[in-house]
C-alpha cells in the first residue's frame, strides 16, 4: 500500500466494544449473557418514546432538522438556559471529539483523570496532544493535582462526574472552586454521562454554571438513563460561542431524525426518569450491602455501576471477569482500565443483579 496514515492514527487502536450477535462467550450463548459491562440501562426506551419513534419512521425520506429545534426548545426550557448555549451530537462522544478538534491544536496540552473514561486518552492521541493524566486519589478526582497540572497554555481539561469507572461523585463546591482557579483560556469539559443517577443530597444542577464560567462545557447523554444507547444522542451546554464553534465543525445533520424524536419524547416523562433513578439507587444500595457481605471492598458510587475489589478471592483477580462470563455475566475488568485488582459492574434489573451476585458468590471463597 502506498498511501499512509498519519502518526496519530498509527498509534490508535480500535475501540473494543461488547458482544456482537452470533458471538458465543465461554460456551454461553449470547442471548443468555447478562450484559453488565457497558453501563447501559437494563430497560429500553419509555413506551411513549417507542410510539413517537414509530410515528416518525414514515418521514425518513427527509433529512433531519439541522438545528434539533424541538429538542433544543424543550431542553432550553427545562434547564433554563438559552437555546444558543446547547449543542447536540451523535452521542456525547461526538461532542467530546468535536470539542477536542475545535479547542486543542495538534500537540496541545490536555489534562484528564486516570483512570477515567477511555475515550479521553483516545482523543488526546488523535490530537497528538501533550497529556497530563492525573491519578485519582482514593478513587476520586484529585482536583488539587489536576489544578496544579493546568498551565495558561493548557487547552482542555476533562472532569468526569460521577467518574467512570469508579462511580465517585465530586461535590459541587469543590468543583466550583476548581473552576474558579482554572485558567480562563482552558476549556473545562464536565462529562456528566451518569449525572442523572446521582442521588447525593449534595447534587446541584450544573446547567447554569456556564453563565458564570464561559470556559465550561457540560456534557450529557441520552444513552444511559433514557435507554437510548443504540440511537446515539448527547448534548452539551456551554457559552454560545463555544456552541457555535462545535456547530461550525460538525457534519450537517449529525443527529438523525429518530434520535431527535426519541430524545425529545424522553424529556416529556420526568416521572419515568425519576423511577429509573430510584430503581438504580435501590439496587446500588442492595448490591453494596451484598458485596460487603461477600467481603468485597467497593467505592462510593453515585452512578449506575459499582466498582469492586476482586483480590483475595478463591481465584486470582485477573480471572474473575472471565469466570463470571462463563457463568453468564459480562462485566468490565479493571485490569485493562489501569485498575488492577478491581472490576466494574453495571447495575441491571433485580434479576440480573441476582445472577451477578450468585456468580460472584461462587468465586468468593
Ligand atoms: C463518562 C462517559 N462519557 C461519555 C460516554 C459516551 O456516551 P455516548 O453514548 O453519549 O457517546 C460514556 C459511555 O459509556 C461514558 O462512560
Amino acid at each position: 500500500m502506498h498511501v499512509h496514515v498519519t502518526p496519530a492514527v498509527e498509534r490508535l487502536r480500535p475501540y473494543v466494544a461488547g458482544p456482537r450477535p452470533g458471538d458465543a462467550f465461554e460456551g454461553v450463548a449470547p442471548e443468555e449473557i447478562v450484559l453488565l459491562h457497558a453501563n447501559e440501562y437494563p430497560e429500553g426506551p419509555f413506551p411513549e418514546v417507542i410510539a413517537a419513534v414509530s410515528a416518525a419512521l414514515s418521514g425518513l425520506n427527509r433529512y433531519p432538522d439541522q438545528d434539533c429545534s424541538e429538542l433544543r426548545a424543550l431542553l432550553s426550557t427545562q434547564l433554563a438556559v438559552s437555546p444558543g448555549s446547547l449543542m447536540f451530537g451523535n452521542g456525547s462522544c461526538e461532542l467530546l471529539k468535536l470539542l477536542s478538534e475545535g479547542f486543542v491544536e495538534p500537540g496541545g496540552h490536555i489534562v484528564y483523570p486516570q483512570p477515567s473514561f477511555v475515550m479521553y486518552g483516545i482523543l488526546a492521541t488523535q490530537r497528538q496532544g501533550r497529556v497530563s493524566a492525573v491519578p485519582l486519589r482514593d478513587h476520586c478526582h484529585d482536583l488539587e493535582a489536576m489544578s496544579s497540572a493546568l498551565t495558561p497554555s493548557t487547552r482542555m481539561v476533562i472532569v468526569c462526574n460521577p467518574n467512570n469507572p469508579t462511580g465517585t461523585y465530586l461535590a459541587p463546591p469543590a468543583l466550583r472552586a476548581f473552576l474558579e482557579a482554572a485558567p480562563k483560556q482552558t476549556l473545562v469539559v464536565l462529562d456528566e454521562a451518569y449525572g442523572e443517577f446521582v442521588t447525593s443530597p449534595l447534587w446541584e444542577d450544573t446547567s447554569r454554571w456556564v453563565e458564570r464560567f464561559p470556559n465550561l462545557v457540560v456534557l450529557r447523554t441520552f444513552s444511559k438513563i433514557y435507554g437510548l444507547a443504540g440511537l446515539r444522542v448527547g448534548y452539551g451546554i456551554a457559552h454560545p460561542e463555544v456552541a457555535q464553534a462545535v456547530d461550525r465543525l460538525r457534519q450537517p445533520y449529525n443527529v438523525g431524525t429518530v434520535a431527535q424524536v426519541a430524545a425529545a419524547e424522553s424529556l416529556r416523562h420526568p416521572n419515568l426518569m425519576e423511577a429509573r433513578r430510584l430503581h438504580t439507587r435501590r439496587e446500588r444500595e442492595r448490591l453494596s450491602q451484598e458485596l460487603d457481605g461477600l467481603g468485597r471492598r467497593i467505592t462510593d458510587s453515585q452512578a449506575n455501576f459499582v466498582f469492586l475489589n476482586i483480590e483475595g478471592m478463591s481465584v486470582p483477580g485477573e480471572e474473575v471477569p472471565r469466570l463470571l462470563l462463563s457463568r453468564g455475566v459480562m462485566t468490565r475488568s479493571g485490569y485493562f482500565m489501569g485498575c488492577p485488582g478491581w472490576m466494574r459492574v453495571t447495575i441491571g434489573s433485580v434479576e440480573e443483579n441476582n445472577t451477578f451476585l450468585e456468580a460472584l458468590g461462587s468465586l468468593a471463597s
